[in-house]
């Protein structure tokens, strides 16, 4: 059976602009996440604070969060990859951030320059930082400490990523006190066949409600790994408006799963989000026309037609 209400985690922001080659002005981001939020997205990843020289689309992380601030109504998770990310996250204000690893040796060595092993002693400081910073931030506290796992069936340089190193990350993340861990199929080379030995797996070791999952639609299997993901159990989704996206450091990755996409399926199923699907569609609108793209959500293309 089929959850009855599944939170959406919108990417757009951070997963689906990284990779764009213009930059995106800053007020622009802050209207595409304002839009959102008045969707009814929950939660919203609005940037990352990583190395400039490696993410040049999110320098401006400091003045996106900054802009938000006052924005209620959703979390604003951001991404921090070290120390030096979680101190300029929270300094910016932010009140959940998310740590990215990897399940495969050779895309965490090309997305953050370190081993696989090297990579979660960094985040162990990262996740102690984040406990101890339960020093009041700018009025709130600290909450939550999150998320990813790239390559979880395939890696760009790899090829098969086996559920066992999928899993031993997945323990690393929860007893360094991850909240919830998002399962990133980062090229989204899945299926169901790859997908659902990967799912069993985990399970073993994380609890159904700290999973979230995160799938590019690269092959057109994501809103079939989400429908066979939700029957395994999981409530959170994460999708990208319009589809947009991609990771610089995983060649040949194209966009995420498009939030519209995600909202019609759901609907279609009866279950519960929270979302308007007119309004993410406008916000999709918005972002693509910046761009100079057509929507990459069918959704959006099919209702522009009616
Ligand atoms: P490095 O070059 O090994 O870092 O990068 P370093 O510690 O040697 O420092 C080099 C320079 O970077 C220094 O500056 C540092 O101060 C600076 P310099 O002295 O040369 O002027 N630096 C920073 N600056 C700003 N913010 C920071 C920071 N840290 C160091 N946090 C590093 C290591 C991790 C920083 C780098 O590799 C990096 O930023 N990587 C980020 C890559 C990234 O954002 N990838 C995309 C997100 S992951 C993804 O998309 C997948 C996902 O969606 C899930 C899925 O799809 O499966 C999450
Ligand atoms: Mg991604």
């Amino acid at each position: 059976s089929i959850p009855k209400f599944v939170k959406i985690v919108e990417v757009g922001p951070r997963d689906g602009l990284q990779n764009e080659k213009a930059i995106v002005p800053t007020a622009v981001k802050v209207d595409l996440i304002k839009m959102l939020v008045s969707s009814g997205l929950s939660v919203i990843e609005a940037t990352s604070f990583v190395s400039p020289k490696w993410v040049p689309q999110l320098a401006d992380a400091k003045d996106v969060l900054e802009a938000i601030q006052c924005v209620q109504g959703a979390k604003f998770p951001v991404l921090t990859p070290n120390l030096k990310g979680f101190a300029a996250a929270v300094a910016a204000g932010a009140k959940e951030v998310a740590i990215f690893a990897a399940a495969s040796e050779s895309f965490s060595r090309s997305n953050i320059n370190c081993s696989i092993k090297d990579s979660l002693y960094r985040y162990r400081e990262v996740a102690h930082a984040a406990r101890n910073s339960s020093i009041p931030v700018r009025g709130d506290l600290f909450t939550n400490f999150l998320r990813y796992i790239s390559c979880v069936v395939g890696c760009p340089v790899e090829g098969a990523v086996s559920p066992s190193q999928v899993v031993y990350v997945a323990k690393a993340l929860l007893d360094m006190g991850c909240t919830e861990i998002s399962l990133g199929d980062t090229i989204g080379v899945g299926t169901p066949g790859t997908i659902v030995p990967m799912l069993e797996a985990v399970l073993e070791v994380v609890p159904v409600e700290k999973l979230a999952v995160h799938f590019h639609d690269t092959y057109g299997q994501a809103l079939s790994n989400i429908l066979i993901s939700l029957q395994m159990g999981i409530r959170t989704v994460d999708s990208a408006v319009s589809g947009l996206g991609g990771c610089p450091y995983a060649k040949g990755a194209s966009g995420n799963v498009a939030t519209e996409d995600v909202v019609y399926m759901l609907n279609g199923l009866g279950v519960k989000t929270n979302v308007d699907l007119e309004k993410v569609i406008l916000a999709g609108d918005f972002i693509c026309k910046h761009l100079g793209r057509s929507p990459g959500s069918k959704v959006a293309k099919a209702l522009s037609r009616i």
